[in-house]
């Protein structure tokens, strides 16, 4: 075969990613499960660069040079399972599947165990940037083996977005699983920074009473500085639509209800296994959840509380700034236990992740890509065992300047009845941090009435239980 790479799924991210391929000079063999999907991209954009149609795996696998590379790109799931049934039979050792949907970690971790016996190397990719990413650049995270990254990267480089100092965005991420799960996370951390954003939003208009348009005008303006961002830039284009058919704002139009395909479910569900608390992320699934119970949310209507106090123009501009503090500061603590999640599972699964270079790979192309990130990969080269990004000087000055202000937005959500969930989560994960002394020596103490479950003392060594139902001596277990 001559194709240096295959696509196989040529769905419209499928489709965009093989004219990638070509247009950056790749010979690209294309198959499809429906043939005509193949006859119809090469109708169309054929003249974009060389492409092989072929009608069946056998003719897909025989137009690849070796090492063969097949991008997989079909729906997460039994479908993946299913191609890779299909064409594993039909390769050789040295070959490379390259697996570039939203696939589960573990997925993942098994598809390349199972391969990886066959002599074949799985690569779970991430691949951010929807389809206009996959088209003209996306950020990409492999995981798999080194060798695979050998044969892979320069190809990945090419094709991937470029960061601002002309970087490709794109690494090797780590063994196995690692680039799928660092793809679940970049996806929480972009419920987290959605949620955020939307609260924001809802705080301009609730209390300072401002429009769709006069707010996509402060978000532009907010672009222009530190929150500098793909979805802060998007937030603004969304605001200011018009809805045609009503001549009302598009927001005002659509059903407020959120819906989710599941990677930030996942990276929820995953932080709760590792014990890491991503609390902003967690409140941005639970956000799109309550607004999807249309019945529940009925039901609550007539509950009381209170109206949000209108402010005046003056104080309605000095409020937008405060809220521009409050989002930025919520922002760091959501890209933190972000971060802190990766680090966890980079240290389970033995991954070695390097955190500075992941932030790195998402300056470009991919969904959360922002000016912000910059400074994150600054933070790990000053110090690659940073445990926290909150550890950051820089960061830790930023959010010291912010927090006046992100208190009192929070204050004004709580006494105005706006909820802000994601918001309030951040500051109180800021707050526990910072605590000289958390309850959880009440919860310990509790646990030990009830349960006997034991607790260990400030000032000895050792497990203790007191005889709570007896003469309440301490006894040492
Ligand atoms: C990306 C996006 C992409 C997907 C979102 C949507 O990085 O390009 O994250 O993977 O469009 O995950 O997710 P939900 O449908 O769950 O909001």
């Amino acid at each position: 075969g001559t194709a240096q790479i295959g696509v196989t799924g040529l769905a419209v991210m499928g489709r965009n990613l093989a004219r990638n391929f070509a247009r950056n000079g790749y010979t690209v063999a294309l198959h499809n499960r429906t043939v005509a999907r193949t006859r119809e991209l090469v109708e169309e954009f054929g003249d974009e660069g060389d492409f092989i149609a072929t009608e069946s795996a056998q003719d897909f696998v025989a137009a690849l040079e070796r090492p063969r590379r097949l991008v997989v790109m079909v729906k997460a799931g039994e479908a993946t399972d299913a191609v890779i049934a299909e064409f594993a039979p039909l390769l050789e050792t040295g070959d490379v599947i390259i697996d570039g949907g939203n696939a589960h970690f573990e997925d993942t971790r098994r598809r390349e165990r199972e391969l990886r016996e066959q002599g074949i190397h799985f690569v779970g990719t991430g691949i951010s940037g929807g389809e206009e990413g996959a088209l003209e650049g996306p950020s990409i995270m492999p995981g798999g083996s080194e060798e695979s990254y050998d044969s892979l990267g320069p190809m990945l480089e090419k094709i991937s977005a470029k960061a601002k100092d002309g970087a490709p965005c794109v690494t090797h991420i780590g063994p196995d699983g690692a680039g799928h799960f660092v793809k679940m996370t970049h996806n929480g951390i972009e419920y987290a920074d959605m949620q955020l954003i939307g609260e924001a939003y809802q705080l301009l208009r609730d209390v300072a009473g401002y429009s769709p348009a006069q707010i996509a005008d402060i978000f532009r303006t907010w672009n222009t500085g530190r929150l500098d961002s793909y979805l802060i830039e998007i937030t603004a284009e969304v605001l200011s639509h018009v809805d045609a058919s009503t001549g009302e704002p598009f927001v005002d139009v659509v059903l407020d209800q959120a819906e989710q395909k599941g990677t930030g479910r996942w990276t929820v569900q995953i932080a709760l296994d590792l014990g890491v608390p991503v609390s902003a992320i967690a409140e941005a699934v639970f956000a799109r959840s309550v607004s999807g119970h249309a019945d529940l949310r009925d039901a609550s209507r007539h509950l009381t509380g209170p109206t949000a106090r209108r402010l005046g123009a003056d104080e309605a501009a000095a409020f937008a700034d405060q809220v521009e503090q409050a989002l930025y500061a919520s922002k760091i603590v959501a890209y933190t236990q972000g971060f802190h999640e990766i680090a966890a599972g980079s240290e389970r699964y033995d991954w070695n992740i390097d955190l500075g270079e992941v932030a790195s790979i998402w300056r470009g192309g991919c969904i959360i890509r922002a000016a912000f990130l910059d400074r994150i990969t600054s933070a790990y080269e000053a110090r690659p065992r940073l445990p926290s990004l909150l550890a950051d000087k820089s960061f830790a000055e930023e959010i010291a300047a912010a927090q006046g202000d992100w208190r009192t937005v929070i204050a004004t959500a709580v006494t105005g009845g706006v909820p802000t969930p994601a918001f309030a989560a951040t500051l109180a994960y800021y707050d526990s941090l910072r605590a000289e002394r958390l309850p959880a020596a009440l919860t310990q103490g509790q646990r030990d009435y009830f349960g006997a479950h034991t607790y260990h003392r400030t000032d000895r060594e050792g497990t203790f239980h007191t005889l709570w139902g007896g003469d309440r001596t301490e006894v040492k277990s």
